[in-house]
């Protein structure tokens, strides 16, 4: 990996009470000495004035460029530490240590790291991978559901963006999956990962390609930014996405009924919404806009051709929005 000695662990409170000693005595194994950063729990967490704790915290600790930075947390945590590993003298190694089923299957692997700005959320950041991603699968006992349910959603997404199989894998194994049962956990978390990885390898920085990832995140992303980051997850936002953004494919000619009715059938049997808040089809489509991925004056739609097959589209017509979105 690298040939260094001393590892700084970023984490929650709460996540060093629960993981805390075994992540040391496993990095003192391996002959590290182990100083640890604090940041508070939350979405709030991804700012710059924590990254600037973090910052002074390593200056404290006495590191250099051979200190390795572990994040040791969910997606929060990740990108904090990624964002921190990315800058401090210019970049240093950090590993990766997923303890959410979304960090585990989405934030985890790629490299996107950031932080948020108030007018907007991770708008100050940098591609910057982690040497390591190491994820144990027991951590997600102490998650609580319905953030294990967020993560699903993203889950989902991999089976309609690229693998039928995979998609029907998770039909019938739904309650298995949901029990934590570890062959079928193993398995969504190894296939998810494998997916994901295969398209950042393809388009690493976003030029194009690596937007595929974002199927059902044009719609919620709206969804989140019209109820203020408070009401819903971002996987349940992106579970509402999802069932839009495939009635807008059927509508857009792109796949027939029966697809967008297979992906609503799951995304409810997981135990996720199907359904996004009413408001006017004008708050969300300007909410579209909005979206930083759509500065050039385009909505960029990831559209379902198929389950396992999908489509980058950057021209709907607003008329057919605003009919996909009273479905
Ligand atoms: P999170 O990091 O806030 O974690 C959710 C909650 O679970 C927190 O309260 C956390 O303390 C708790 N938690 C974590 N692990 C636990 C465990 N094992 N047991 C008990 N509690 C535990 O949320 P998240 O959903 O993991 O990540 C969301 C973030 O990820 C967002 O900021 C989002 O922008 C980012 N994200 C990044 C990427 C990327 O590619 N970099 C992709 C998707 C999402
Ligand atoms: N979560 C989207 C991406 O990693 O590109």
């Amino acid at each position: 990996l690298v040939k260094t000695s001393h590892a700084v662990v970023v984490t929650h409170p709460g996540i060093r009470r629960l993981y805390g000693d075994t992540v040391e005595a496993s990095l003192a194994r391996h002959g590290f000495g182990v100083d640890w950063a604090e940041v508070p729990d939350g979405e709030e967490s991804k700012s710059l004035s924590q990254a600037g704790r973090v910052f002074d915290r390593l200056v404290e600790c006495h590191c250099d460029r051979r200190t390795v930075l572990v994040a040791l947390g969910g997606g929060v945590i990740g990108d904090l530490t990624g964002f921190v590993a990315a800058t401090f003298m210019r970049g240093i190694p950090f590993i990766q240590v997923p303890t959410t089923l979304l960090s585990q299957v989405d934030s985890s692997v790629g490299g996107k790291t950031a932080v948020n700005h108030p007018r907007g959320k991770n708008l100050i950041g940098a591609f910057y991978q982690p040497r390591l991603v190491v994820i144990d699968t027991a951590t997600l006992k102490t998650l609580p559901q319905d953030e294990f349910l967020a993560g699903m959603a993203e889950v989902i997404k991999y089976g309609v963006i690229a693998d039928v199989d995979f998609f029907a894998y998770i039909e019938r194994h739904a309650d298995a999956i949901l029990k934590q049962e570890p062959e079928a956990l193993e398995h969504v978390i190894e296939t998810s990962c494998a997916i994901k990885a295969g398209v950042v390898e393809k388009d690493e920085r976003e030029n194009h390609y690596r937007m595929v990832l974002n199927f059902g995140h044009t719609l919620g992303h709206a969804v989140e930014a019209l109820t203020d980051y408070a009401r819903y997850k971002h996987g349940e936002a992106v579970a509402m996405g999802m069932v839009f953004a495939a009635q807008l494919s059927v509508l857009a000619g792109r796949c027939p009924q029966p697809v967008a009715d297979r992906i609503r059938v799951l995304v409810k049997k997981v135990g996720l919404p199907d359904q996004w808040p009413v408001r006017d089809a004008q708050s969300y489509i300007e909410a579209m806009y909005l979206d930083k991925k759509s500065a050039d004056k385009k909505i960029t739609f990831i559209l379902a051709r198929r389950i396992g097959e999908v489509e980058i589209v950057e021209s709907i017509d607003e008329s057919m929005l605003i009919r996909a979105l009273k479905n």
